[in-house]
């Protein structure tokens, strides 16, 4: 048995004194705990000299964990560039944002070769590789190139759009392409899953066989790669304790005195455009214009984390969002009450445990979200006795799955308000019994099944079945 190899563009190493890592990174780190593994990926470094070789190691918990620096211009070509300001917009449907330059695209190509000429001479023969997201879709390609022949896997934590949009972008078919040198392609919904298959259909006629695989050529070879469904879910039982004991830190304590007899909608995420901060905000706004009764009475708190801010997009939603925020409390606040608390920072783990479960509404309503683990987050963390209401848009992957939220149109700023009114109005039996039915779902979709399952049926699948055409 080989070990498992885990790529993705950032590494959650061990570091002293940092919070804990999220469910993700603690389910990767139990399957590359038992196998053995290895996590390759970027430093986080940039340096002015061409991109080496050279990987750090260190090894910690049972992992070993190897990183490279990148050249500065590359990174950011790769990075800000096609990685953040192409391939992000595109897959989330936001072509208005998409912006292209055939630079970056090549920058993006030369990070992944660099990737794959550092991670070749740590593979052995046995060992099957799994690589994570849009950053790295060339990988396996580049790999394939190299001469690797294991078994590797991608998962893409990210939308996948159909055709009609993948092809806003220059070369698209190439990037179709690179997904052909992987031996399993996961993605998060059936929606995604019907989106790459549309794109191989029309971007390059490929149609998918019975077993739900395409064959076609990649590298100079004939290969057939499998596609797959495997949405993705939380450490839910560790989430669920997490939030347990942070009800009593002295954070939760001093919200909770806060709000005195009000109600708490909560809302935590990336500071991204994809997110629907604003038209969050609108839908609030609209709840205090039209239900008067819960003025005075509500409190929205807003956590969105700086990030990306090195792309102007990113940059140009905080100043929407801080003067939506300013506009709101301006027209409904009074002088002993802030309807929109809005923190732009990140918060530690625990501490947003903890207010999830103060919390009566959980308002995730992004415009287009792979899955969106905050709302199932938020689920494990509320209290079975008295849970709150998840409000969830329609467009987040986890919709498939979470049937006991009520869903939304995010773009809908008067249907928000409505479905405000309702959550905040909803009594305690029908509460219950919607928590009880996303709760068991959550605790059969965990992250370690997720990864467990996604590993068996890359192992399972017989060994690059390649031939020379
Ligand atoms: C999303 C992406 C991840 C990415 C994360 C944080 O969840 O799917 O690949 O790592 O956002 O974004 P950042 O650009 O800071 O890595």
């Amino acid at each position: 048995m080989g070990r498992v190899v885990v790529v993705s563009n950032r590494v959650a190493v061990p570091r002293r004194g940092e919070p804990t890592a999220g469910g993700l990174a603690v389910a990767l780190k139990d399957v590359l705990k038992s196998s053995g593994g290895l996590w390759f990926g970027w430093s986080g470094e940039t340096r002015k000299e061409p991109t080496s070789r050279e990987t750090r190691r260190i090894r910690s918990a049972g992992i070993d964990y190897a990183t490279i620096d990148l050249n500065e211009q590359d990174h950011k070509g790769f990075y800000a560039g096609f990685s953040n300001a192409t391939l992000w917009p595109l897959f989330h449907f936001r072509l208005g944002l998409m912006e292209y330059d055939r630079k970056h695209a090549e920058a993006y190509r030369r990070v992944n070769r660099d990737f794959a000429e550092a991670l070749l001479p740590l593979l052995g023969p046995q060992d099957t590789i799994w690589i994570h997201d849009y950053q790295l879709i060339p990988l396996a390609a580049e790999l394939r190139a190299l001469g690797a022949k294991q078994r590797i896997g991608f998962f893409l934590h990210i939308p996948f759009p159909p055709f009609a949009v993948l092809s806003a972008l220059p070369d698209c078919d190439k990037l179709l392409k690179d997904l052909l040198a992987y031996d399993l392609v996961g993605l998060q919904t059936r929606r995604d899953l019907a989106g790459l298959v549309n794109c191989f259909s029309e971007g390059l006629g490929l149609e998918v066989d019975a077993e739900g695989g395409v064959r076609g050529e990649s590298g100079g070879h004939m290969r057939r790669t499998q596609l797959a469904a495997h949405p993705i879910g939380i450490d839910t039982r560790g989430f669920a304790t997490l939030a347990r004991k942070a009800a009593f830190t002295p954070e939760t304590q001093r919200l909770v005195k806060s709000m005195g007899d009000r109600a708490l909608i909560v809302g935590a995420e990336r500071l991204d455009y994809t997110k629907g901060l604003p038209h969050r905000m609108r839908g609030v706004a609209a709840l205090l214009a039209n239900f008067p009764e819960h003025l005075n009475n509500v409190t929205y708190l807003q956590v969105a984390a700086r990030s990306r801010n090195e792309v102007a997009s990113y940059r140009d939603l905080k100043r929407e969002l801080d003067s939506l925020a300013g506009r709101i409390n301006g027209d409904y606040g009074t002088f002993d009450w802030t309807p929109v608390r809005y923190v732009a920072r990140a918060m530690a783990r625990d501490t947003l445990a903890g207010f999830y479960r103060a919390a009566r509404v959980g308002l995730v309503t992004p415009l287009r979200d792979g899955m969106n683990l905050v709302a199932k987050e938020y689920v494990a963390a509320q209290d079975p006795e008295d849970p709150g209401v998840l409000i969830l848009s329609q467009f987040a992957g986890a919709a498939e799955t979470m049937d006991g939220a009520l869903l939304v149109n995010p773009l809908d700023a008067q249907a928000m308000g409505e479905t405000l009114d309702r959550a905040l109005r909803m009594p305690l039996a029908e509460r219950r019994d919607r928590w009880t039915r996303m709760m068991s779902g959550l605790e059969e979709q965990t992250a370690m099944r997720w990864a467990e399952n996604f590993l068996t049926e890359l192992e399972e699948l017989p060994l690059s079945g390649e031939e020379l055409i």
